[in-house]
Formats: C-alpha cells, sequence, structure tokens
C-alpha cells in the first residue's frame, strides 16, 4: 500500500512494523493543530494497512513529544474560528485517545526523549511504552499555571498510583526512562543507542502470536478495567465466544490439537506453531 505523505507526521513502513513519528523535530515535536490533522489521518491509514501489524509510535530527533504547541494550540485558540477550534480539538482528542484506544493492532509507544503534558495521552494509549533511560518526562502544566487538561490527569492515575499522580502534577518534576518504570509510565528502558532494537523485538515478538487473540486480548484488558466482577464475567465470556467465530487460524483448536494430540509444544512455554501470519 503506498504510503501517502503529511506536514507534520512521517510514515515509515517494514518487517510489518508501520512507524507512525510525529515529525516537528525543530519544535520537539509538539502537536500543532496540523499535527493533530495529520495523526487523526495517518492512523487510519495504518490501522487497515495490510503491511502494517503492529504501530509504532515516536517522535522525530530527540524528543518524543513536548506536548501541546503552545503558541499554535493554546494561544492561537483565543483567535481561532469557533469552526477550527472544534475540528482540531477533536482531531486531537481522535487520535491520542479514541484511535489509538481501539487501534485493532498491537500499539507501542517509543519513547525517545521529552515527554511533556498532553503527550502523556498517546504515551498511555498504547498498549506498551519502552523508554530511553536518557527520556525525559514531565507533567509540566503547573510550571505555566495550567493542570494536565484534556484527558491526561484521567490518563496519569490510571498507570500512576494516586500519590505519585499528584506529586508529578503539581511539582512538575521530571523524571526519566528508568524512574518511568518503576512508576507505571512505561514497560521497560533501554539506553537510547539500543531503543529501536528492542522496539522491533517486541513487535517481532507480537507478530508471532496469532492476531486475533492478541486483538481481543488486549481489547478485554483495557474494558475490565471500568467493570465490576460480574459484568467482567459476562463481558469476558461473550468475548471469549467472539474469539472463536473471529480467529481464521482457528488457534484455539490447533494450539489443543498441538499439545494434546501432537505433543509438539507446550502452550506454557510459547506459542504454537501458527500455519498462516494474517488474521
Ligand atoms: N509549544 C510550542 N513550542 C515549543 C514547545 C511547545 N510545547 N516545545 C518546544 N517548543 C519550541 C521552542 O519554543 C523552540 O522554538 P524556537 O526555536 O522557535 O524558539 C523550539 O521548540 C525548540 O525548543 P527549545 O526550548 O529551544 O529546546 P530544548 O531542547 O532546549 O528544550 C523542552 C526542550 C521540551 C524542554 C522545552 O522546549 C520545553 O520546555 N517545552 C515545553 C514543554 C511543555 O511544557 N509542554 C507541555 C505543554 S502543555
Amino acid at each position: 500500500m503506498a504510503t501517502k505523505e503529511y506536514q507534520c507526521v512521517k510514515i515509515e513502513k517494514g518487517e510489518g512494523i508501520g512507524w507512525l513519528i510525529l515529525n516537528r523535530p525543530e519544535k520537539r515535536n509538539a502537536m500543532s493543530p496540523q499535527l493533530h490533522l495529520d495523526m487523526a489521518d495517518a492512523m487510519e491509514e495504518l490501522a487497515t494497512d495490510p503491511e502494517v501489524q503492529v504501530m509504532v509510535v515516536t517522535g522525530a530527533g530527540k524528543s518524543f513529544c513536548a506536548g501541546q504547541d503552545i503558541q499554535l494550540t493554546f494561544r492561537g485558540r483565543e483567535t481561532a474560528s469557533p469552526a477550527d477550534t472544534r475540528k482540531h480539538r477533536a482531531a486531537s482528542k481522535a487520535w491520542r485517545w479514541d484511535k489509538l484506544d481501539t487501534f485493532p493492532k498491537p500499539t507501542i509507544a517509543m519513547v525517545n526523549g521529552f515527554c511533556f503534558g498532553g503527550a502523556f495521552t498517546p504515551l498511555c494509549a498504547c498498549d506498551y511504552a519502552l523508554a530511553a533511560d536518557e527520556a525525559i518526562f514531565g507533567l509540566s502544566e503547573v510550571n505555566w499555571g495550567i493542570l494536565p487538561g484534556g484527558i491526561v490527569s484521567w490518563n496519569v492515575v490510571q498507570v500512576m498510583n494516586y500519590r505519585n499522580a499528584i506529586y508529578y502534577a503539581t511539582t512538575g518534576d521530571t523524571f526519566d526512562g528508568k524512574k518511568a518504570v518503576e512508576l507505571g509510565v512505561a514497560n521497560f528502558h533501554y539506553p537510547l543507542a539500543q531503543l529501536r532494537d528492542e522496539t522491533i523485538k517486541l513487535a517481532k515478538k507480537l507478530m508471532e502470536k496469532s492476531p486475533a487473540a492478541v486483538r481481543y486480548t488486549k481489547e478485554a484488558i483495557r474494558a475490565v478495567r471500568f467493570m465490576n466482577e460480574p459484568q467482567a464475567e459476562d463481558y469476558l465470556n461473550a468475548k471469549s465466544d467472539a474469539l472463536k467465530h473471529v480467529d481464521k487460524e482457528n488457534g484455539r483448536q490447533e494450539g489443543m490439537r498441538q499439545f494434546l494430540d501432537e505433543k509438539s509444544y507446550r502452550p506454557g512455554l510459547g506459542h504454537f506453531k501458527r500455519k498462516k501470519k494474517e488474521a
């Protein structure tokens, strides 16, 4: 599938990975209205691109994303038309949360540098986050007299505990990749020089699994966060039944056959041998 070109976003593809790159390095990838529009469109492209099995969100240059563009998004809104403001706000929310939260393939945030303020929403929306040791994270809103708005405060209390969320949001203290893992903001941290290779390794690990099982599992984990126990049980039973019908590889039957009949693998220690790689 042809790769579209954008003003503020770059797409690269290879080895089953779609790299969705915030591309305003001279502004540390601060999110302008145009970047929001570009990201919303680019994400739709990658969602249905058959060459892409895993999507990685990252930033060009030495920054992941310096948050909302304070000039173009915040000051700009003071003079923008209501119609433009509405369009840009919708795109900002759409790609940073709605589209990522429901993305049909695994998503990895590769935090290669600065990650501030509004960047926490796409960071938390991705299924996984890998951080460079050298990355600098911060809920910097308090440093210029605002609060972590949009849905940033809500995102942060889901990955950090309550005490840490209040601490980092009210002090604006920065933290590095190692601390991001301790706080639950990232899964793993690596020296920047290894970050891309480690991201590719994780993407490949995910590509070995049944795409339908991975998709339904991540959807289930996301959904049960907001349910009580009886709701979760009912939902998970229905979701499991649905998986049987959508899984074109019929993984459940094949997995049982290879373990119980063929005795060719152990589910506790690895994945069954897949016949085809596409869902
Ligand atoms: N909004 C608008 N412009 C931004 C920006 C943002 N969030 N982040 C960086 N930029 C711009 C700078 O104004 C500068 O523009 P200029 O070259 O036209 O002067 C350019 O990007 C480079 O930034 P600079 O501050 O010189 O780079 P740095 O590497 O020394 O520092 C940061 C990087 C990210 C630490 C610093 O730019 C910063 O604190 N940005 C704001 C981060 C923030 O609080 N974001 C949350 C917003 S809610």
